[in-house]
């Protein structure tokens, strides 16, 4: 299921982001203001539970949500810019990292870090990457968080391609996509177009 977050700030948000001319101190900020959003947006399917608490005139029963069973998962590299919005609304969640690059020749995703918590199986995972554009990246992930118990994941991402959308709906049917655009497609080196670009280059400067 693939949700496309349509708000003006987020739409204004991301025209800096998808700007060339924006800097790597700027781009950084954005793409934490942005994970804030959409995990704003992922959390109207977060459970709460009931506590009873005093006010000062009375008591009375309250909604809270467990910030610890949510483990969060950035994607290495460009992952962890949208790890530090999420953490601002959820700070007591884990953080657990994935680290996988894309193949300059073959495009396909290479793994070099598996760094989880114990129980992922009992977290509600939110998973982050600012990129989906052939999926390959997001599905190895998944497959990989999956193969050692992980339940419930949400899946953000900040510019998704139709291709990439269409590997998670097939490979991974269960996981909810929140995207703040979902672009055309790609272009011969698989970048997503119109996009903004290498999202991990941006983040850190390393062009
Ligand atoms: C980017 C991006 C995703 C992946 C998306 O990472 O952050 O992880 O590419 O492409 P895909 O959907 O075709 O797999 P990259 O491999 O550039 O690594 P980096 O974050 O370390 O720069
Ligand atoms: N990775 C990026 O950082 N950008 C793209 O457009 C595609 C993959």
């Amino acid at each position: 299921m693939v949700h496309e977050v349509k708000n003006p700030i987020i739409a204004s948000k991301l025209a800096q982001l998808r700007n060339k001319n924006t800097p790597s101190k700027d781009f950084r900020e954005l793409v934490e203001e942005i994970a804030i959003f959409l995990t704003y947006e992922a959390a109207k399917k977060f459970e709460t539970h009931e506590i009873t608490i005093e006010t000062p005139l009375k008591s009375c029963r309250a909604e809270i949500l467990d910030e610890k069973s949510f483990l969060i998962v950035p994607i290495l590299r460009a992952g962890l810019a949208m790890s530090n919005g999420v953490l601002k609304i959820l700070p007591n969640a884990s953080i657990g990292h994935i680290g996988l690059y894309r193949d300059e020749k073959t495009f396909k995703p290479i793994e070099y870090l598996f760094k989880m918590p114990p129980h992922i199986e009992e977290k509600i995972i939110i998973a982050v990457d600012p990129m989906l554009a052939t999926g390959g990246s997001a599905s190895a992930a998944l497959d990989l968080l999956k193969s050692h118990g992980a339940k419930k994941i949400f899946f953000l991402n900040i510019i998704s391609a139709p291709q990439g959308i269409k590997k998670i709906a097939e490979n991974h049917s269960d996981v909810e996509i929140y995207t703040a655009a979902i672009d055309e497609g790609l272009n011969n080196h698989f970048y997503i177009v119109p996009g903004l670009g290498d999202a991990g280059d941006r983040i850190f400067n390393t062009f």
